[in-house]
C-alpha cells in the first residue's frame, strides 16, 4: 500500500470521509498529537488500529467527536460538572471518561463499561468529524511504545506503507496528549496530565483528584502502565540539580566518538554552556509544544539525548514531566 500526505482541502476532506466509511484508517491531526483514525461502531475498523500500532489489546482508545455532535447519544452524564468542564474547555486538549451507551464497539473500549470521548479544536479535524458525522476513534498515530507524532511525516515515517492516506493539518500545537479525566464519580479524577491542568479543572469544580498509578493498582487508564514515547536512540533523565552528572556523561559520549545531545529548557541551556543542544523553549506550553518535535529529530541525530527535568510538577509542567520519565527515564 502507498502512503500519500495530503493537505487538508475540500477533496482530501471527502477522500478521507470515502476510507474511513468503508472501513479504512488514516492519519488525521489534532490539536495535540496526531491520531490514528476509524469509525468507532466499526469493529473490524478498529482491530486494524490495534494491529497497525502493535497496540496492547487492553488499552482503550479516545471517540473524538465534532463540537455539534450529541454527547447525549454515546455516555450517560452522570454529574453536572462533566457539562461545565466540557462547557469551559472544550473544543481542546480536554478527554473525559463517562459510562458508556454501548454504542462505540467493543474492541474501542477493550469491553469496558465506560468511553472517553474528546472534542478536537483543530480546525481542519473538525472539517473531517463533520464531514463523517460520526464519533472517530484515535490514538496517537505512532507505532506503540514510540514517540507520539506531531506532524505528517512523524506519521509517515511509523505507518507508510501501511495506511493509505495521511491529512497534513501542520504541526500540531499542543504537542502532548490530552488531559483524560474520569468524571463517572463525585469528584473529577485527572487519569493522565496535560495541557488543561488541575489548577485549571479546579477553577470549575472546586475539587480535583490525580489518580496515582502504583504497580499493585487496578489500572483506570491502561495507557498509563506501558512504556511510552520512547524515542530510536539511548537516553538518560538527570534534574536540574544534577547537572555535573549532565556534562560528566556527555564528555564521556564525546570521547568515545559519539553524539550526544543535551534535551533541556532555554533557561537550563544558560547553566550548562557550549553543547549540543535539543532546546525546548522557554515556558510550559512552548515546551510541551516542542517536546515530542525534538525527542523525534533528536532519534535522527544523537546516539544519545540526555534530558534535563522541569523545576516543578504544577501546571502544565506534571503533563510534561509524565512524559519525559516515560520517554528518556
Ligand atoms: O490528545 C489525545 O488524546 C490524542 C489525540 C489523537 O486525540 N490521543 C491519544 O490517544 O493520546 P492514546 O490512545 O494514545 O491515549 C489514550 C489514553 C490512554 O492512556 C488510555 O488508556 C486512556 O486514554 N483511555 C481511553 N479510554 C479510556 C477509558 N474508557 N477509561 C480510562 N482511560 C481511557
Ligand atoms: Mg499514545
Amino acid at each position: 500500500m502507498t502512503t500519500r500526505i495530503e493537505p487538508i482541502t475540500e477533496k482530501s476532506i471527502s477522500e478521507a470521509k470515502e476510507i474511513l466509511l468503508q472501513g479504512g484508517i488514516i492519519g488525521m491531526p489534532t490539536e495535540t498529537v496526531y491520531g490514528l483514525a476509524a469509525v468507532g461502531t466499526d469493529s473490524v475498523a478498529v482491530k486494524k488500529i490495534y494491529e497497525v500500532k502493535g497496540r496492547p489489546s487492553d488499552n482503550p482508545l479516545i471517540a473524538h467527536i465534532h463540537k455539534d455532535y450529541d454527547l447525549n447519544k454515546l455516555v450517560y452524564i452522570d454529574n453536572d460538572y462533566a457539562t461545565e468542564l466540557f462547557r469551559a474547555y472544550s473544543p481542546g486538549p480536554l478527554t473525559l471518561v463517562f459510562r458508556s451507551k454501548g454504542v462505540i464497539c467493543r474492541e474501542a473500549v477493550c469491553g469496558g463499561e465506560t468511553l472517553a470521548v474528546r472534542i478536537p479544536s483543530h480546525e481542519g479535524c473538525q472539517r473531517l468529524l463533520k464531514a463523517v458525522d460520526a464519533p472517530i476513534v484515535a490514538p496517537s498515530a505512532n507505532l506503540s511504545k514510540h514517540t507520539s507524532p506531531v506532524t505528517a511525516m512523524h506519521v509517515y515515517n511509523d505507518l507508510n506503507g501501511k495506511i493509505p492516506l495521511i491529512l497534513d493539518g501542520g504541526k500540531c500545537s499542543g504537542g502532548i496528549e490530552s488531559t483524560v479525566v474520569d468524571v463517572t464519580g463525585d469528584v473529577p479524577r485527572i487519569l493522565r496530565a496535560g495541557l488543561i491542568t488541575k489548577e485549571m479543572i479546579e477553577k470549575i469544580t472546586e475539587k480535583c483528584e490525580i489518580a496515582r498509578h502504583k504497580e499493585t493498582d487496578k489500572v483506570r487508564s491502561p495507557g498509563v502502565k506501558y512504556r511510552h514515547y520512547r524515542p530510536n536512540c539511548e537516553t538518560a533523565l538527570f534534574k536540574e540539580s544534577e547537572l555535573d552528572k549532565v556534562k560528566e556523561l556527555y564528555e564521556s559520549y564525546l570521547k568515545a566518538g559519539k553524539k550526544p545531545f543535551v534535551l533541556c529548557s532555554d533557561r537550563v541551556k544558560e547553566k550548562l554552556g557550549d553543547m549540543n543542544f535539543l532546546l525546548l523553549g522557554k515556558n510550559e506550553e512552548e515546551i510541551a509544544s516542542n517536546l515530542y518535535l525534538k525527542l523525534l529529530e533528536g532519534e535522527k541525530i544523537a546516539d544519545i539525548i540526555i534530558a534535563v527535568e522541569m523545576p516543578d510538577e504544577k501546571g502544565v509542567n506534571l503533563g510534561i514531566m509524565n512524559r519525559l520519565r516515560k520517554s528518556c527515564g
